[in-house]
């Protein structure tokens, strides 16, 4: 986060408070999520595609992507700073409902939404559900005729461009689940089937490339292709399709070494794509959202652990590697042993030796994948009842924690100014001998 700071005695803190005092307040592992860095990089997103689409004559915006992290203060937080919000299940709606979200500000995705996802979204009056295949086309018509409304509708496209982190490939193959494809046809007949049913109102077409992107050649190749497609359904089929979703997945900082985009350079590069094709076809500008997740709430997330063993391991012949377990893993990040993802990590209660030594940390469960950060060079003097922190872990990390070997999930705590509160208090074991049947 970007209020965090070593203090002169040597603990880390963030938004004015030591780590070693949420440790004694609420436990470890803790999340840590820092609201005056959530609520900052939401205002940057919000105000660069405001800004660079208001110069082009139209509106844009910012869809946060609840999968990334979510809890009610999260979407109030990310609500007050004037962005939308993106659930993709009936669990993150409701609680976008409990956070007090107007419907109106919420998009639904998903591949698969159940039925009564559906009429959950329709009842509380979504403004869009991004469709995804010719049975939810129907689906969603059918649930509108019985709510009695007209449903607002986007409708979810591949266009073969996907982007990985530091590269792009402009024709992908398409054998993924998500969206309807541009290579076989499929997107006509989408078109043709939600236009035919009067329960639904076509607003336009959505487009996500990947996650965790730092290049923005694929960003622009994408907005090109989905532009045009628009357009040329729109001329097509004699509508007018007033809106376009660029998706979300802008890269952040895990290691020092990274290079996230920036948002305003990108909001202006996606708005120069829009106009271009729009001034050509001469046609009025639609209105733009982006779906960003892990950019939004990533960076200001933190994790606390405590360390227990430290271990020196003779890994190669001329490597020996300090072990330095801790008391979570992958439980509460499952991200190192699902996407190899690499983390940075400092000591949070001392600044520790000057001396480095290689080391791995890694988490308590009964799994040798269970990783925390790879390969990192450590103070070499780290020991049993150190604090560590792990950096930028607001994403997909809460979001996916499971409870693997009875391990309860951590807390999340915000700290703003000072002050620490509970967001999602740490579950127990008596949470989980609950869900025990008779
Ligand atoms: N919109 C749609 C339709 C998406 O599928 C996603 C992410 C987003 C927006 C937000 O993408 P973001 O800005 O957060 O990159 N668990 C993986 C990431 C999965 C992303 C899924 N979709 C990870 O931890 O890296």
């Amino acid at each position: 986060p970007r209020t965090a700071r070593r203090r002169d005695d040597g603990v880390v803190e963030i938004a004015g408070i030591g780590l070693d005092e949420i440790a004694e307040r609420f436990g470890t592992p803790a999340y840590i999520i820092d609201e005056a860095d959530v609520r900052s990089r939401a205002r940057a997103y919000r105000e660069a595609f405001a800004r660079a689409f208001a110069a082009i004559g139209t509106q844009a915006d910012v869809y946060y992507a609840g999968k990334a992290f979510l809890s009610s203060h999260v979407a109030q937080w990310v609500t007050e700073e004037g962005l939308r919000l993106d659930v993709c299940s009936g669990g993150e709606l409701a609680i976008a409902k409990k956070a007090g979200v107007p419907g109106e500000n919420i998009g639904m995705h998903g591949n698969n939404k159940g039925v009564a996802e559906i009429d959950d979204a329709l009842a509380y009056g979504v403004g869009r559900i991004v469709v995804d295949s010719f049975e939810e086309i129907d689906r969603v018509a059918d649930a509108a005729a019985r709510h009695g409304i007209t449903a607002p509708v986007m409708i979810r496209v591949k266009l073969g461009v996907e982007a990985h982190t530091h590269e792009f490939i402009a024709t992908a193959h398409e054998d993924q689940k998500f969206g309807f494809s541009a290579a076989d046809g499929q997107i006509g007949d989408a078109v043709a089937r939600v236009l035919a049913r009067p329960e639904l109102h076509l607003l336009g077409f959505h487009s996500h490339i990947g996650s965790q992107i730092f290049e923005s050649a694929g960003f622009k190749e994408a907005a090109t292709r989905l532009i045009a497609l628009q357009l040329q359904v729109a001329k097509e089929h004699g509508v007018e399709l007033p809106e376009l979703d660029l998706g979300g997945g802008f890269g952040i900082a895990y290691l020092p070494s990274d290079a996230p985009l920036d948002p305003a350079e990108m909001a202006t590069q996606l708005a120069g794509i829009v106009r271009e094709a729009c001034q050509n076809a001469d046609v009025a500008v639609p209105r733009v959202s982006i779906e960003p997740g892990r950019s939004i709430v990533g960076p200001g997330g933190v994790t606390l652990y405590r360390v227990g063993t430290v271990k020196p391991v003779q890994a190669s012949d001329d490597l020996v590697r300090t072990y330095v377990s801790v008391d979570g893993g992958m439980s509460d990040n499952a991200r190192p042993a699902l996407y190899q993802a690499d983390y940075h990590a400092a000591l949070a209660n001392r600044g520790g030796s000057d001396e480095l030594t290689p080391t791995r940390i890694v988490g308590k469960h009964c799994e040798s994948g269970d990783i925390v950060v790879r390969d990192i060079d450590f103070p070499s003097d780290t020991r049993d009842g150190d604090l560590v922190v792990v950096a930028a872990t607001g994403a997909y990390c809460r979001a996916l924690a499971s409870q693997y070997n009875h391990v309860p999930r951590p807390p999340v705590i915000a700290v703003a100014d000072g002050d620490a509160r509970v967001l999602l208090r740490r579950e127990t074991i008596d949470d989980l001998l609950a869900l025990e049947g008779e």
